[in-house]
C-alpha cells in the first residue's frame, strides 16, 4: 500500500482535518503498534520503532493511498514514566479517541505471549463503556507455537467473556512473519467502503 507520514500532533486540535476514514493503533508500550503499521503498508521505516518502550510520543498520522489514515499512538503501561506523564498520556489519548469524528475503528493491540493484563482489560472496557468501535489485534504471534497461540486465545476468551457478552472481533498477527496481515487489511478496506 502506498503510505506517507503526514503529521505528528500533541493535541486533537493539531490533527489533520477529519475528512478521511481513520484507524487508530493503541496498546501497551512495545506491543508492536509502529511495527504493525509498517508491516501493513509494507514500508519498514515509516513509523519509528524501538526495542525500548516509549518510542512513540505523539499522535502520528499516516495517509494510505491518499484515502484513509492510520494513526500511531504512544503506548500505555510503561513502568518508567512518572504519574504526571501517565496522566498526560491518558488525557491526550482519551480526548483524541472520544472526539475524533472520522475515527472508524480502534485497533487495540495485545501481546499474545502475555497472560491477560489488567491495564489492557481496563482499556478495552473503557472503549466498550464509551461505545467506541474496536477490534483486538494480538501481536508477536511468531514468538509462539500454533498450540501456544491457541491456548493464549482461549485464555483471553475466558477472561474477557467475564466482561463482554460476546468476544470482540480479533486478529492474530505477526509483523515479523506477516501473519494475519492480509485478513486485517481486508477488514480495514471493508470498513472503509461502508
Ligand atoms: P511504543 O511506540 O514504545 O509504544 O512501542 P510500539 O508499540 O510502537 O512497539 P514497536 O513497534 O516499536 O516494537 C517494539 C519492539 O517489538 C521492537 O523491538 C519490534 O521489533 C518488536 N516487534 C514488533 N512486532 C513484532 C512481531 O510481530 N514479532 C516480533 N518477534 N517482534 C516484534
Ligand atoms: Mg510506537
Amino acid at each position: 500500500m502506498e503510505a506517507k507520514f503526514v503529521k505528528s500532533s500533541t493535541t486533537l486540535e493539531q490533527c489533520p482535518p477529519a475528512n478521511k476514514p481513520e484507524y487508530a493503533f493503541i496498546g501497551r508500550s512495545n506491543v508492536g503498534k509502529s511495527s504493525l503499521i509498517n508491516a501493513l503498508v509494507g514500508q519498514k521505516g515509516l513509523a519509528k520503532t524501538s526495542q525500548t518502550p516509549g518510542k512513540t510520543q505523539h499522535i502520528n498520522h499516516f495517509l494510505v493511498e491518499n484515502t484513509w489514515y492510520l494513526v500511531d499512538l504512544p503506548g500505555y503501561g510503561y513502568a518508567k514514566v512518572s504519574q504526571k506523564e501517565r496522566e498526560h498520556w491518558e488525557k491526550m489519548i482519551k480526548n483524541y479517541l472520544l472526539k475524533r469524528e472520522n475515527l472508524l475503528c480502534t485497533l487495540a493491540l495485545i501481546d499474545l505471549r502475555l497472560p491477560p493484563q489488567a491495564n489492557d482489560i481496563e482499556f478495552l472496557l473503557w472503549l466498550g463503556q464509551n461505545t467506541l468501535p474496536f477490534v483486538i489485534v494480538f501481536t508477536k504471534a511468531d514468538k509462539l507455537s500454533h498450540l501456544q497461540q491457541a491456548k493464549q486465545e482461549n485464555l483471553y476468551k475466558e477472561e474477557l467473556l467475564q466482561y463482554f457478552e460476546t468476544f470482540p472481533r480479533y486478529f492474530v498477527t505477526s509483523a515479523e512473519k506477516k501473519q494475519g496481515l492480509e485478513e486485517l487489511k481486508l477488514f480495514l478496506y471493508e470498513l472503509n467502503q461502508n
